[in-house]
């Protein structure tokens, strides 16, 4: 496995809420392919974070592809503010709506990525229908609403069981991986097939992120 074929999301959630626009920033000089940014409403998970606003202003402070993971129920009903907000791809939950396709049709039909995420204790059997149609699968490595949770092992079959579909049928979808994730985590994410790793309280956590977003990509050494 190439090193560049691993990217780094930081998860601004870990950042200083005080100081949105400088940490955007900081994650962009430290060398991130993107910022994760999270989307709570307080319903699908019980915790609420930050919104559009606070998005159009990382935007308008960095140039760096921004991620935007949303735990909403009707996830529909805010493609339209958040592309205008300036996401880059829109993650959106399996379990939070019916209407997954529409979904999936409509932020494809503005131009963005389609991101689309499990929660841990959601079956696999759910996720081979939709690899083709979207560009990266997040697989929850610890339930959502919270950073600074336990990584949950259980979730490595799945990545697993996702990156052979892939690989059989030569899909190239993103495998991203995102909850608890260290040195020792992203390792095994890695190995069990995730390319893409979002990473709040390691990388905000340490001084350097420049060099933890540097040893995140090396965790494929090793690694066929
Ligand atoms: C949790 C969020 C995560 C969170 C990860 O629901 O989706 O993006 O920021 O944080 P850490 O890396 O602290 O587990
Ligand atoms: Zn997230």
């Amino acid at each position: 496995m190439k090193k560049n074929l691993i990217k780094v999301c930081p998860s601004i959630l870990a950042g200083d809420f005080g100081h949105l626009s400088d940490e955007a920033k900081r994650i962009e000089d430290a060398g991130a392919d993107a910022i994760h940014f999270d989307i709570m409403d307080g319903h699908f998970v019980p915790n609420l974070t930050l919104g559009p606003k606070a998005l159009s202003a990382v935007r308008a402070s960095c140039s760096l592809f921004l991620d935007v993971h949303i735990m909403v129920y009707n996830p529909f009903d805010y493609i339209e503010t958040l592309v205008a907000a300036g996401a880059d791809r829109i993650t959106f939950h399996f379990e939070a709506t019916e209407d997954v396709d529409e979904v999936i049709g409509f932020i494809h039909k503005c131009n963005r990525q389609v991101g689309l995420a499990f929660r841990p204790e959601t079956s696999f059997s759910f996720i081979p229908k939709y690899l083709e149609k979207v560009d990266l699968i997040l697989l929850m490595t610890v339930n959502p609403g919270f950073g600074g949770q336990k990584f949950n092992p259980k979730v490595l079959e799945k990545i697993e069981l996702t990156k052979k579909i892939l690989n059989d049928q030569k899909i190239d979808t993103e495998i991203q991986v995102d909850g608890g994730i260290d040195l020792e985590t992203a390792k095994l994410c890695i190995k069990a097939g995730a390319n893409n790793l979002v990473a709040g309280t390691y990388l905000f956590s340490i001084k350097d992120m420049k060099k933890g977003i540097q040893d995140l990509k090396s965790c494929y050494v090793g690694i066929e």
